[in-house]
């Protein structure tokens, strides 16, 4: 079964402004992980906010073609209910927190979709302890490094528990150690059938990949598993996108 396609997808910011994404036509089936590679600049972004529904729900702009969750148009579902579907974690993570330590930050978002209070709290420690931030969840989350940020981040978008998950450059600011953290838990999520779009400007996610697109100035230049999109080391050379 198909969990996320965008169909003929085009955005640009704003009537006249220059077209950001162009003709984006996937699919993506249920425990999938696609790796969507791009330079900067080129839509990962935008299109990370139109798989979520972040636009045109929140961000308008002029959106043409479609997304759809489980077969269904993004613009028809609320974004409320979306979130619960589909998770975001965002490329700046202090979009992202809200609550004066970590440890409600965590239980906010759990808060407002009505999750009991035993629950919330066996939850939170569940995901802190698997992304490695439990030492630091009575800290402010604005006085903590970016990666521990991302890490927060990261961690209020698993506790969720979406059955899609968009990591929007997740990896990009985490030392070894937190990366190959973080990796295992996108392995386990795949085991456990969480679809995966993993958005980076370098291949850190490879491990966890099974397709992989590469995105240049909003349009998808190629597209496959990771093994036949890997073995056209020219191709990916011309294109500046280095292994
Ligand atoms: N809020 C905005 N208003 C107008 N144009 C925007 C806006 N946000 C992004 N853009 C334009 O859209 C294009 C794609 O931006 P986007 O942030 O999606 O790229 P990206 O691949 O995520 O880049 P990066 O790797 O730097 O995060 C850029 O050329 C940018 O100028
Ligand atoms: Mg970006």
């Amino acid at each position: 079964m198909e969990c996320l396609q965008a169909e003929h997808l085009c955005y640009s910011y704003g009537v006249g402004n220059k077209p950001v994404l162009k003709d984006i036509t996937f699919k993506v089936s249920e425990g999938e992980a696609l790796g969507i590679i791009g330079l900067n600049g080129s839509g990962k972004t935008t299109l990370s906010y139109c798989l979520c529904g972040i636009i045109p729900h929140y961000l308008k702009g002029v959106m043409e073609g479609r997304v759809l969750v489980s077969g269904k148009d993004t613009r028809e579902i609320p974004l409320y209910q979306l979130t619960s579907k589909i998770g975001i974690v965002l490329q700046d993570p202090n979009v992202q927190i809200l609550m004066p330590t970590v440890e409600d930050d965590l239980a906010f978002a759990l808060e407002n979709h009505n999750i009991p209070r035993k629950e919330i709290r066996e939850r939170i420690y569940e995901v802190m302890e698997l992304v490695g931030i439990t030492g630091i969840r009575d800290e402010n989350p604005n006085n903590l490094s970016g990666g521990e940020k991302q890490l927060v981040a990261l961690a209020t978008v698993l506790a969720l528990n979406p059955s899609i998950i968009v990591f929007d450059e997740s990896l990009s600011m985490l030392d070894e150690l937190a990366t190959d953290r973080i990796i295992s838990v996108m392995q386990k999520l795949k085991q456990k059938g969480t679809t995966q779009i993993i958005v980076d400007h370098t291949f850190k996610g490879l491990k966890v990949y099974d397709k992989i697109f590469i995105l240049e100035k909003g349009q998808i230049i190629c597209r496959g598993s990771k093994d036949r999109v890997l073995e056209d080391k020219d191709f990916l050379r011309e294109h500046k996108i280095f292994l």
